[in-house]
């Protein structure tokens, strides 16, 4: 049933639509009721360019996801570019990787990037940041003290080997000034140029690494410092003020707001602007970081009771994770709005770089691998419609990355020793990598909305979201089913323009958990079709809990 509103919406839509969709119709499947949804892409009007790295990724030295997730060794019997898991940077090209954070997380604030640098031999070994939690876990010791045998050098290996850029995160909690400055001396001065510059070359890189991306902090409201946000503020302006460049742009990222904490945002930009608002153009990034882990339904804010299982839920929690993400696009709007309020031309833009579900232990496929969790559908699902949010607004978010790439919580892969699969999640990167550097175009979906049973009362969530992007004639449309039960009989239009062939891909399944594992790596994998036709109308069903690719060759 189309309530009210929508019926209202759909009608205003339709009627434009009906002027301009007469001819050839393009229909992928026979349709068992008249359309229900309606998308109508505006060619004309783009929202702005889609920046690659709002697909980029991170990394932490925290449980297995350096250790055995990308570092197997150069000795090991495992597939390996020099050390590197080769299974991982292989399918970190066919996403198109473009960025990738290191070496935190909280583990930033508590390195030293000197203890990773140089003969491997000769390396510290160190306590982990994460060694108390990881007690309880029975994690293998690799994790809970730090080698060292992965730093600055295998991390740049890395993204090299990968073709993505670096994206460091410097200590600001536990080492000072100079020790930030010297890093980016190691990592950007010129061949021969300095004594860091030797050691570099020493360890295998003569020419300069040229990293452009630096966060000042992580999480500089709680493991990062614990500071008020004009502490941080000053702290910020004493890290990043006149740390030599070589010949590299720098561009330092700030430690910004846990979800809605409105008062850290205003709280930094108020403090900076008392100083200098000149200094707005030396921020390029305000990193806020969002994990949707509270499904009690109001019950609790308690960080353990309220996360729920990753495996083990019902009809109410696939939907409160849904939810849950979905506020993120109000978050984006609200920083947004706020950073506005001191720096009104938007000088600074936004990084999502921790963005993900959080549930409770005990998904993980590797037991003892600390913050592993197996992603199924419900989070291909999640993922989608964050990554749709984030291109919806181009000219906001500049950078974004999951928490975290590998064998921890929204992962894309998982690996332990030989084996290794790309989880759902990894496969919608795939599917949405066609949207990186696209001109983002306004899209009007209309759709009767997702009815369900939340605590016994009817509820409701969007029942058809996404985004769209162009590049010359082709056009990428990426689109989210969350009901759980329901097609979505659709129709889409371009006006001004004619669809001269599509192909369309899908991932879903009808076990709402479906995940992949060692052993069954491909349970859930996209699945792509060929529409071979023509037409102004494209007509096509969309099946419940479900994400869509479509990509479009307009004439
Ligand atoms: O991603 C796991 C942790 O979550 C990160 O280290 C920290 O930044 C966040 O709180």
């Amino acid at each position: 049933m189309i309530r009210r509103r929508e019926f209202i919406h759909n009608g205003v839509v339709g009627a434009t639509a009906l002027l301009l969709a007469r001819p050839a119709r393009l229909v992928s499947t026979i349709l068992s009721s008249a359309p229900d949804a309606r998308i109508e892409i505006l060619l004309e009007e783009v929202l702005g360019t889609i920046s690659p790295n709002i697909y980029g990724h991170f990394l932490e030295h925290i449980g297995g996801v350096i250790y055995d997730g990308v570092w197997v060794g150069e000795q090991s019997k495992i597939p390996n570019i020099d050390g590197l898991r080769k299974d991982l940077v292989d399918e970190m090209r066919k996403i198109k990787a473009p960025v990738v954070r290191y070496p935190g997380g909280c583990f930033a604030d508590s390195y030293d990037w000197r203890d990773g640098v140089g003969p491997a031999d000769k390396r510290p070994r160190r306590t982990n940041f994460w060694n108390n939690e990881d007690e309880t876990t029975g994690a293998p010791a690799s994790h809970r003290y730090e080698s060292n045998r992965f730093g600055t050098d295998e991390f740049m290996r890395f993204c090299k080997a990968i073709g993505c850029q670096p994206y460091l995160a410097a200590n600001v909690r536990s080492l000072p000034a100079e020790a930030f400055s010297r890093w980016v001396e190691y990592c950007n001065s010129p061949a021969g140029s300095t004594a860091l510059a030797d050691a570099r070359a020493a360890s295998g890189s003569s020419e300069p690494y040229g990293v452009r991306y630096w966060g000042v902090g992580n999480e500089s409201w709680g493991c990062g410092g614990n500071f008020t946000a004009q502490e941080y503020a000053v702290e910020f302006r004493r890290y990043t003020t006149w740390v030599p460049e070589y010949g590299q742009p720098l561009s330092f990222v700030a430690s910004g707001p846990n979800s809605d904490d409105w008062q850290w945002t205003r709280g930094f930009f108020e403090e900076i602007a008392r100083k200098d608002k000149g200094l707005f153009s030396s921020i390029f990034g305000w990193a806020l970081h969002y994990y949707s882990w509270n499904l009690s339904r109001g019950r609790t804010e308690n960080w353990d009771e309220g996360k729920g299982d990753a495996i083990k839920f019902d009809v109410q929690d696939w939907y409160e994770v849904l939810r849950e993400g979905n506020r993120l696009e109000s978050l984006i709007e609200g920083h947004w709005q706020a950073v506005g309020e001191f720096d009104s031309g938007h000088q600074v833009k936004l990084v999502v770089d921790e963005w993900g579900p959080w549930y409770r232990p005990g998904s993980e496929l590797t037991p003892g691998y600390f913050l592993e969790q197996t992603p199924t559908l419900r989070d291909a699902i999640f993922s989608a419609m964050t990554l749709d949010i984030f291109n919806r607004h181009p000219e906001k978010v500049t950078l974004a990355s999951p928490a975290q790439l590998v064998n921890c919580l929204n992962s894309l892969y998982l690996a332990y020793e030989d084996k290794f699969c790309v989880t759902p999640v990894g496969h919608i990167f795939g599917m949405y990598s066609a949207h990186q550097g696209g001109q983002a175009v306004r899209t009007i979906i209309s759709a009767p909305n997702a009815h369900y049973l939340r605590d016994d009362k009817p509820a409701s969530f969007w029942g058809l979201k996404g985004s769209a992007s162009v590049r010359d004639k082709n056009l990428t449309l990426t689109l989210v089913n969350p009901s759980v039960s329901e097609v979505r009989e659709t129709e889409v239009v371009v006006p001004g323009a004619s669809i001269k062939s599509a192909v369309m891909t899908v991932l879903s399944n009808a076990d709402l958990h479906a995940h992949n594992s060692f052993d069954q790596p491909n349970a859930l994998t996209p699945q792509v079709k060929d529409l071979q036709s023509t037409g102004r109308v494209l007509t096509l069903q969309i099946p419940p809990a479900s994400v869509t690719k479509l990509e479009l060759s307009l004439m």
